[in-house]
């Protein structure tokens, strides 16, 4: 347990991931900070309510200020808007831009030494922005992306044999999106490869509802994106950091000539401990999944383009 974890952004990610940060008690503190007044504080009581139920001694506490996040061991940036109708893509990323530009500002005043979990999207470029605008060195600033699409596709799997969600070994690599690159030759069933398993139809069709796994659920919400598996997800991260686990789990990482790629935040495998991004791991590609990885690179790098980070 450490002493303080803060989330930013009291939404359905933030909201979710603070009370399954709080329910594994990974924390003496957590910390649920928003723009929006009362919204913070009430979800944070209502969750400190729930503790003599389900017996954690995390203390939940909301705030409009970050006073209270002083000093947190790690930071949790959910922060931002979702598309609205008629907004452009570059639209949206300016928006959260601004939006992650000045948390990452308060963050870098009161949380100097925080390792920064980034979840806000476009992911690949809020690290970035939060990268930058912190000066953190990339030890402390992860994206949360392939822990999220990779549970997706450990899910689909499980589904398509009838196993435990257990026994899938996977990893999902690349950009947050489209673009993502899951590694079907590293997929194994209890270290049975996948493909002995399943036929390159249904792997495809699988592969294809991972990369749309995001899309599935605002096609079902209508309002609103998925929320239970990415704040699942981040909660593994900051699980894996506050125990020192060293886990080897996919994140955005800043990459400095991994994969024979630098200068922009991508998903790759990392091992995660109490130093945060501990080590990137480089692992062999085929051809046609080292070619996705950089056409992904180039997707992120456009999109980066579009921000600006001048005050
Ligand atoms: N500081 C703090 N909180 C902010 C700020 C800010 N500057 N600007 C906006 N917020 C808050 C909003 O008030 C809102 O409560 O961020 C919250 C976002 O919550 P939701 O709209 O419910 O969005 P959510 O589904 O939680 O997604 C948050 O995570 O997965 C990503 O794509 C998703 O970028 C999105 C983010």
């Amino acid at each position: 347990m450490i002493e303080k974890i803060t989330v930013v952004g009291a939404g359905n990610v933030g909201a979710t991931a603070a009370q399954r940060i709080a329910e594994k008690a990974l924390a003496r503190t957590v910390v649920l900070v928003d723009v929006i007044e009362g919204v913070p504080q009430g979800k944070a009581l209502d969750q400190w309510e729930s503790a003599p139920i389900e017996g954690f001694d995390t203390h939940v506490v909301g705030a409009n200020d970050y006073i209270p996040a002083a000093g947190s061991e790690i930071v949790v940036v959910t922060a931002g808007i979702a598309r609205k109708p008629g907004m452009s893509r570059d639209d949206l990323v300016r928006t959260n831009a601004d939006i992650v530009k000045q948390v990452s500002q308060q963050i870098k005043q009161h949380c100097p030494k925080a390792i920064v979990l980034v979840v806000s999207n476009p992911l690949d470029v809020m690290c970035w922005v939060t990268k930058q605008v912190t000066g953190f060195p990339r030890e402390r600033v992860i994206g949360m992306a392939g822990v999220l699409d990779t549970a997706r596709y450990r899910a689909f799997l499980a589904e398509a044999l009838d196993v435990s969600v257990e026994d899938i070994q996977a990893m999902v690599l690349g950009g947050h999106g489209d673009t993502m690159v899951p590694l079907i030759s590293y997929t194994t069933v209890s270290g049975i490869p996948v493909t002995q398993l399943l036929d390159k139809p249904a792997l495809d069709k699988i592969v294809e509802r991972t990369r749309n796994g995001g899309a599935e659920i605002v096609t079902f919400l209508k309002t609103g994106s998925a929320y239970y598996a990415p704040s699942a997800a981040v909660t593994e991260m900051a699980e894996a950091i506050v125990r020192d686990k060293k886990r080897i789990l996919p994140c955005a990482a800043w990459v400095q000539g991994e994969y024979g790629i630098s200068g922009v935040y991508l998903g790759v495998p990392c091992k995660l401990g109490r130093g945060g991004l501990e080590r990137i791991l480089e692992v062999k590609l085929s051809g046609d999944e080292q070619a996705a990885l950089n056409k992904s690179a180039a997707a992120v790098q456009e999109t980066m383009a579009a921000v600006s980070l001048k005050p």
